[in-house]
């Protein structure tokens, strides 16, 4: 996946006359900042801010872009007209729901860092309503879609659900709540999870049920992957040969409808062997299955072989979900 060329082109101006060794340095710091959580000091510098356009936002922008694609696949007459975005940086969620959707027309961009905040005005094209506030505390516009992306991690836990009771009472269609692929993440994830299921929000991504999640109290956790290609500043930035990057996210979506969930979903990389596909399928909430589509399996063994990590098994096809 690969953000718009436009959006690249801007990205590419923006940082024109910053040298590449002071942006790579920015990057490292901002890397290192983030493994140590030190959230409130990331971005100390313009370069730090340009830091996150070219190491960060193709990765978020690509997970987003991911997650509301499964969400379309489950409610596929959902077109939501307004957006609020929660600790919006640079606009990421903003450019894959753009994408997504078409039908958007209002769209507020809540961020406490007025610096990132202002790349979404360079990013973004359309009006966005752009509001310098804390999350935790500033009134928010009830809007179709709320999305909360990378930034739960950087609220503390104890005021973490009571943001999203709010973003949930903000709601009028889907919540969706995306953290690094971490166990880190993955646990915040579960939590939201669990607290708006016992709220009585109704499950539409990832999870095929709404049982406990299998895998927890286990060493795993739920987590799917976003392939991001790389532009060459970006890996000179990194230091990397590979032409592209798997951006590990977890995420959990919910909506006010009932949503036609699918009868389970990959959650590993399906296993391509001779005349066989092994797939692991999250079910139910016993444990995760596997299960071995062989070629004699005509049709079934062909999408299994197009099947990916993340995507619901057996795939959607037209008319599926209502
Ligand atoms: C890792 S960035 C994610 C940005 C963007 N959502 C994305 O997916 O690329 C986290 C953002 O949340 C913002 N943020 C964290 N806590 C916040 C708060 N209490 N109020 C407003 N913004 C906050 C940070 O300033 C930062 O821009």
């Amino acid at each position: 996946m690969q953000l718009p060329a436009c959006t690249r082109e801007k990205i590419a101006q923006l940082s024109a006359d910053v040298p590449l060794t002071e942006l790579r340095r920015a990057a490292e710091r901002l890397s290192a900042t983030y493994k140590d959580g030190d959230f409130g000091s990331a971005f100390d510098s313009p370069a730090a801010r340009l830091a996150y356009l070219h190491v960060r936002l193709p990765a978020t922008f690509a997970a987003c872009a991911l997650a509301l694609g499964y969400c379309v696949e489950v409610m596929p007459k959902f077109a939501p007209q307004s957006l609020l975005d929660l600790g919006s940086g640079p606009g990421s969620a903003i450019l894959a729901t753009q994408q997504q959707f078409p039908s958007l027309q209002q769209i507020v961009a809540i961020e406490r860092d007025a610096g990132l905040a202002k790349f979404a005005n360079d990013l973004i094209s359309g009006s966005v309503q752009q509001r310098a506030a804390d999350i935790r505390t500033t009134a928010l516009e009830r809007s179709d879609l709320v999305i909360a992306s990378y930034c739960l991690g950087e609220i503390a836990s104890k005021e973490r659900l009571d943001l999203i009771d709010r973003a949930w009472a903000a709601t009028t269609g889907v919540l969706l709540v995306i953290e690094p692929g971490t166990p880190e993440g993955y646990g915040r994830i579960l939590a939201i999870r669990d607290h708006l299921l016992r709220g009585g929000a109704q499950m539409v991504a990832p999870c095929p049920h709404v049982q406990r999640c299998p895998m927890q109290g286990t060493n795993d956790w739920c987590h799917f992957a976003a392939r991001v290609e790389r532009t060459s500043l970006h890996r000179q930035l990194k230091s990397a040969a590979l032409g592209h990057e798997d951006e590990k996210f977890s995420y959990v979506a919910f909506a006010r409808e009932t949503a036609h969930l699918p009868a389970s979903r990959i959650v590993r990389h399906p296993r391509q062997l001779g005349g066989h596909v092994k797939l692991e399928l999250c079910v139910d909430g016993e444990r995760i299955r596997q299960e071995v589509v062989t070629r004699s399996q005509k049709a079934e063994y062909r999408a299994a072989r197009r099947i990916r990590w993340g995507d619901a098994w057996p795939p959607y096809t037209d008319g599926d979900a209502g």
